[in-house]
């Protein structure tokens, strides 16, 4: 395997709406090289082209697999190609970073996880708020424990388009809420209940409501559309100590910190019973250095491939990402029933494998 030097050679597979992304964001790191891109359609390829003339265009993905100069791949295509891509890149001996979700189901999700273990490649998924320097920073101040214990958290992510025709809104987009939520409570959630409407296809929803409990109680609720008026990417977290709210779309107050909640203090003429005070503290905008998050995303990746540093990103956490949205799914199915995300039955599907 060439991984020559300091410099990774790489190629992106699918060069829709979102692979020209990685082409540029790989092209501009000094550890990278953008060597060819593969995607079926041809108006597709020559719009790549046109920015990158440089790099191979092919039709055929298998082309460059058998390129042995080509020490990884990033895989953006529709989420039910990723499972075969992701597999043939690995048996081909290439580093793989593939979008979110990292496949369609949980079991081929436990496949991909097997064989990258097996074959010690990198194997990481593109959730890329987990790069997000806002995200990160509510990170922080869940895990020093600034905001106190987590209540609930509340994430919006809200659009007019673009439809997909492959997969719910669901695995579209509150992937990236749920990566996100099981990234700030270091675990996945027990058990989800959703509900969706069907709008402008047949058996796809474009507008979800899920409700995530995680094992200490804690609720993550969730709303994704394609269908709605206003652009929205926000987030609150409760805690019994601070309250953060995120929005990623407004660039001077991405993220602020609330000084607000419910103290209890004894009510003196009565015994055993506490008064509730609604404390209205300050609001504080910490400082949140810009940097784009696929920037951000891609350095981690060359760290994982050039220095073996495994991102927190891996195939693992992407398959209980997929679980939790087949759990979600099979629940809008059933009318909005809790339905369970048992982490051992995801454990064991990588082992049977
Ligand atoms: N991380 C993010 O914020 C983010 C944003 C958008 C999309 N995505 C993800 O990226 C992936 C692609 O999304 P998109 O919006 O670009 O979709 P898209 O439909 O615009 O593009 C997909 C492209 O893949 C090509 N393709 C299909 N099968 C292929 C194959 N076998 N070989 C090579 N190319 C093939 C199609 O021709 C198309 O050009 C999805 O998994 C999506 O969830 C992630």
């Amino acid at each position: 395997m060439a991984t020559d030097g300091a410099q990774v050679r790489l190629a992106v597979i699918g060069c829709g709406r979102w692979g020209p992304n990685h082409i540029r964001v790989f092209s501009e790191a000094d550890r990278a090289t953008v060597v060819g891109c593969a995607d079926p359609s041809q108006t597709r390829r020559e719009n790549v082209l046109k920015r990158f003339p440089q790099i191979r265009a092919v039709a055929d993905y298998h082309e460059l697999l058998a390129d042995d100069s080509i020490d990884a791949v990033v895989i953006a295509t529709p989420t039910n190609t990723h499972a075969q891509i992701a597999r043939e890149a690995l048996q081909a001996g290439k580093h793989v970073l593939a979008e979110k979700p990292i496949c369609a189901t949980s079991q081929e999700a436990a496949a991909v996880v097997r064989l990258a273990d097996d074959t010690g490649l990198a194997l990481m998924v593109g959730h890329v708020f987990l790069f997000n320097n806002g995200i990160k920073e509510m990170h922080k101040l869940v895990e020093s424990g600034s905001l106190g214990r987590i209540h609930y958290m509340e994430a919006n992510r809200t659009n007019l388009g673009p439809i997909r025709g492959d997969v719910n809104a669901l695995y579209d987009l509150a992937t990236h809420d749920i990566s996100i939520f099981n990234y700030l409570m270091g675990c996945s959630p027990v058990e989800v209940s959703a509900v969706g409407r069907c709008i402008s296809q047949k058996n796809i929803e474009d507008v979800c409501f899920a409700t995530l409990k995680y094992p200490d109680g804690t609720l993550g609720h969730i709303h994704v559309s394609w269908l709605n008026p206003r652009k929205v990417r926000t987030m609150t977290v409760v805690g019994d100590k601070q309250m953060a709210y995120w929005d990623d779309i407004d660039p001077d107050n991405t993220l602020r910190l609330y000084d607000k909640g419910i103290d209890q203090e004894p009510h003196y003429d009565s015994f055993g019973e506490f008064r509730y005070l609604l404390r209205s503290g300050d609001m504080h905008v910490p400082a949140i250095r810009q940097s784009e998050p696929l920037v951000n995303q891609a350095q981690a990746f060359l760290d994982w491939v050039l220095q073996g540093k495994k991102s927190l990103s891996d195939a693992r956490y992407g398959l209980d990402v997929v679980a939790v949205l087949e759990a979600a799914t099979r629940s809008m199915a059933e009318g909005g029933a809790m339905c369970p995300v048992d982490a051992a039955s995801t454990a064991a599907l990588c082992e049977a494998a």
